[in-house]
């Protein structure tokens, strides 16, 4: 890919700009933020450790919102975040308005590229932003699920003390409380985790995962996390800029997958570079489909609630 832009340089805009970097997955990173200073002073740094890392992408940075134009791809990190104690809804209000004037510069800019949704409460604000651009659904999607799936492989990783490498995991739903870790379709070296990990270390493991983000802001108390993020991100993008045609989780809107339409929620997708080229319908059991509706409906709430 030649260029993507990344709108918010905190700490998962300035992270994620990094690791794109050190990958390679791009020749030139605008970093944007309405801060001043903060866009420019994040890509400077980053730009002092290609000479170790040894990256010729070019990270520049600033507050004009001209710089992200002939980007391909532009992901949205910009927006409020959550303090202790707050849910990811609860800075919807403030997020939906950043989302809006960011809409209006992608379509000024940038009106071909696709658009990944990073800012909470991402399945509302992946929904708000498709519905802005008025673009073909598979271009405006949301990372949600394959940090999700990150955190549940991480926890199963600490049950079984079997390698990361061998474990495969998938969350569906809302980025939420109500996300779906589905055992059945998540496996250690080959062998389905709903086999290999009995009931109590299950239980452990959904729990722990649905409250990963959460456990993370409470410890640091002044920072939601970032590094799971940004490296959630950056799969995604490595997925599309590749063309590897992954499957993975991402926040896709849904017009009768799933049995579900006027939604979006996480699903496993098919992402490569026309963005998400297929949603993958698992054949979800009685309990598992009660568990995705259940999410679903809570995200449903919220987006009539706006
Ligand atoms: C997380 O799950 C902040 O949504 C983000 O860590």
């Amino acid at each position: 890919m030649k260029k993507i832009s990344i709108i918010g340089a905190g700490r998962v805009g300035e992270t994620t700009a990094l690791l794109i970097a050190q990958q390679g997955l791009c020749r030139e990173i605008a970093l944007l933020d309405v801060r001043e200073g903060a866009a420019a002073g994040a890509a400077l740094d980053i730009m002092q450790t290609a000479a170790y890392f040894g990256f010729d992408t070019q990270v520049t940075g600033g507050s004009d919102p001209a710089l992200i134009a002939g980007s391909e791809l532009v992901i949205v990190t910009a927006g409020s975040p959550r303090r202790p104690g707050m849910s990811r809804s609860d800075v919807l209000d403030i997020n939906r308005g950043v989302i809006d004037s960011i809409v209006s510069q992608v379509l000024e800019f940038t009106p071909d590229a696709l658009l990944l949704i990073v800012t909470n409460p991402v399945d509302i604000l992946t929904w708000h932003a498709w519905k802005g651009t008025g673009w073909d659904k598979g271009r405006v999607f949301g990372q949600a699920g394959v940090l999700d799936a990150a955190r549940m492989a991480h926890f199963i990783a600490s049950e079984t003390g079997a390698s990361i490498k061998d474990i495969h995991t998938m969350v569906i739903g809302g980025h939420g409380d109500s996300m779906v870790p589905l055992f059945r379709f998540s496996s250690v070296h080959g062998v389905s985790a709903a086999s290999l990990l009995d009931p109590a270390a299950s239980a452990r493991v959904s729990e722990q995962t649905r409250k990963g983000g959460g456990e993370v802001l409470a410890l640091k108390k002044t920072s939601s996390a970032y590094n799971g993020p940004a490296a959630a991100v950056c799969t995604m993008v490595d997925s599309i800029c590749h063309d590897r045609k992954r499957v993975l989780s991402c926040v896709s809107v849904l017009e009768g997958e799933y049995r579900q339409s006027e939604i979006t929620a996480g699903v496993p997708v098919v992402l490569g570079r026309k963005g998400i080229e297929q949603v993958i319908e698992l054949p979800l059991n009685e309990e598992e489909l009660v568990a995705f509706q259940g999410s679903i409906e809570i995200i449903r709430a919220d987006l009539n609630a706006g």
